[in-house]
């Protein structure tokens, strides 16, 4: 249905039940027309010693996507997480760092130029207050590390559309203001920077401003950029009201922000992180149940999953 439409329908993959769970990689395939691999292509799992990089578990992924004709999002190149003890143990000059994250950014964008053409690039650089982080990046190469990523990753494919993709960005505040105002000095200078992520990683006692994410997106779209939701699930943990209703008010957030995406002509691409509540990340990294997904942990649709399907036909 999507494929019609020219519009990604997307999920992010975990290894383990991709390798184990065969419901799941069913699933996979039948449902959704984009993947995201949520761990297996970041610096430390890719990259895991000076001279080692690991592709075994992304080539799996990534065959499995291509012989299903699905779109592969590469996520992502340059973080400040899940980075490798090699890197944060030792001490490298300016010149010494960026020689390490040109290479990464070539050697791993040229593995998949055939196989991924669209990058999130700098992910998460960003604080809440607009403030570029301090990070290993920042602090030893400069804020210039975020130009110097988007020109290496389009050196190494220049077919590819690179993104920036933050959290908390949805809305107009002082973050998405400062990224961007970002965009409009990158885009002046020539920087290949061809769309923007927003992960919508959200809640159901969130009160969305849906106005506001409608000017957010617009404002971006007039830049010429592509938009992509890129990791969205929405918790109903720390709410009291009957799990009927928390999962009817669960459908309508999905769905608002899909509608926003399909109103605007250059959002293309919708993206939930994970499927099933069984893989979420949300219940580890909460440390609470939840039932953040489209699908239950018994790949029983969920009235998530039938509000999205409803939007797209
Ligand atoms: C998460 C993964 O899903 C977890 O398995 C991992 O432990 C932590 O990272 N923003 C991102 C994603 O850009 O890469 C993160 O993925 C979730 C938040």
């Amino acid at each position: 249905m999507a494929e019609e439409k020219n519009f990604y329908i997307g999920t992010a993959v975990s290894s383990d039940p991709f390798l184990k769970d065969t419901d799941y990689k069913d699933i996979l395939s039948k449902e959704f027309n984009s993947i995201t691999i949520d761990n297996e292509l970041k610096f430390a799992r890719v990259h895991p010693q000076k001279e080692t990089y690991n592709f075994q578990i992304p080539d799996l992924i990534i065959d499995y996507s291509k012989k299903n004709g699905m779109q592969v999002r590469g996520h992502s190149l340059v973080w400040h997480k899940q980075i490798p003890d090699w890197l944060t143990m030792q001490k490298y000059t300016r010149d010494e760092l960026k020689e390490i994250l040109k290479q990464h950014i070539y050697t791993v964008v040229d593995r998949y130029e055939e196989t991924i053409n669209v990058w999130d690039v700098v992910n998460e650089a960003y604080d809440e207050n607009g403030i570029l982080r301090h990070n290993i990046w920042r602090d030893t190469i400069g804020h210039e590390y975020i130009e110097l990523a988007f020109i290496w990753a389009h050196q190494a494919n220049p077919n590819a559309v690179l993104f920036y993709n933050d959290y908390d960005i949805e809305q107009i505040n002082n973050k998405s203001n400062a990224i961007y105002e970002m965009y409009k000095r990158l885009l002046n200078k020539g920087i290949p920077v061809g769309g923007i992520g927003f992960q919508f990683h959200t809640s159901i006692n969130v009160n969305l401003d849906y106005n506001s994410i409608e000017k957010n997106f617009k404002r971006f779209s007039d830049l010429g950029v592509k938009i992509h939701v890129t990791e969205m699930d929405v918790k109903i943990q720390n709410n009291k009201d009957a799990l009927q209703n928390k999962l009817a008010k669960q459908s309508e957030v999905y769905s608002n922000i899909l509608n926003l995406c399909l109103e605007n002509e250059n959002c293309n691409s919708f993206t939930t992180w994970g499927f099933t509540d069984k893989y979420s990340w949300i219940p580890a990294y909460t440390g609470n149940d939840d039932s953040p997904l489209l699908f239950t942990n018994e790949y029983v649709r969920k009235p998530s999953y039938n509000a999205l399907y409803k939007d797209l036909e």
